[in-house]
């Protein structure tokens, strides 16, 4: 289950159709925002909720050996960087996004994991592996910008194996930046020892007005405004049910995460 985890300290130390009716109309021509989105992504790392989200997905996946794992928008690899540090069993990732810069910087960090594989690939425009090629699905924070989530789901279940997981991570609707930024801080106030506990507040507060969290902060403020104006999808619990029902997906759970601002959701394709 999600939101399970108790926070480490900053760890160590193809489609026919239009939108759904009712849906969001989504500006596709996104490539511009996620590069530059990109140049700074990896920020991202030193906020607790964000490692928190990818200690989740991490434990959720439920990773056993010779497992085939797909990570659909896998931004700059911070997942697999993640995975890294842990002990985790013999395992093939292949990690696909449509974002050279957020590529580039996944292959430049990731250099030496033998177990990832990553690959330019337009979520919206299908991906060109074989039905049941995964038994792990992963696709955390990205459905709310593609063009129709249904149909990527459709592919998404095109490409599980029979009894296969998918987890996805999407922020709910009315996701807010401000409870992220306040759950860091009361993190920060469960951390263990006061020297550790001021060096994290002390790296947060150098961290936030500059180069460091700022820019991740305005394109959360920037994603949070596009949520509002319908511009991308942030799915409600129903909705996103209703998503995976249609493909009789089942076992689905689906639970808080990121700060509350995300719904966690996983589902097993029948065997
Ligand atoms: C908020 S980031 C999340 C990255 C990563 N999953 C994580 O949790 O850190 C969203 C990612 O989705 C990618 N993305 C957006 N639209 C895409 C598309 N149509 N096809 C593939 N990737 C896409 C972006 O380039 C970006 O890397």
């Amino acid at each position: 289950m999600a939101n399970t985890y108790i926070y480490p300290v900053v760890p160590n130390a193809k489609s026919q159709r239009g939108p759904m009716k009712g849906q969001a109309t989504t500006n596709h021509n996104q490539g511009f925002f996620w590069n530059l989105y990109g140049k700074c992504y990896d920020g991202i790392n030193h906020s607790i909720p964000y490692r928190g989200l990818l200690y989740d997905l991490y434990i959720n996946l439920d990773l056993r050996p010779g497992l085939k794992i797909l990570d659909a928008g896998c931004g700059t690899g911070n997942f697999e960087k993640f995975l890294s540090t842990r002990s985790i069993p013999s395992i093939e990732i292949e990690a696909v996004d449509f974002s050279p810069v957020m590529l580039a910087r996944a292959k430049q960090k990731c250099r030496d994991l033998s177990f990832v594989n990553f690959s330019a690939a337009d979520l919206n425009k299908g991906l060109e592996y074989p039905d049941n090629s995964f038994d792990r699905i992963l696709c955390c924070n990205v459905l709310y910008s593609l063009e129709d989530p249904l149909n990527v789901i459709t592919e998404l279940f095109r490409l599980l194996k029979h009894d296969g997981k998918l987890v996805i991570a999407n922020p709910k609707p009315g996701f807010k930046v401000i409870p992220i930024v306040r759950d860091h801080f009361r993190r920060i106030g469960n951390i263990w020892g006061l020297g550790r506990k001021s060096m994290v507040l002390l790296k947060t507060l150098v961290l936030l007005p500059t180069m460091g969290l700022a820019p991740i902060l305005l394109n959360l403020f920037v994603i949070e405004k596009k949520g509002e104006k319908k511009e991308y999808h942030f799915l409600s619990e129903s909705k996103l049910r209703n998503l995976l029902e249609l493909h009789k997906l089942t076992n689905i759970e689906v639970t808080d995460a990121y700060a509350d601002q995300d719904l966690f959701t996983i589902a097993t394709k029948a065997a």
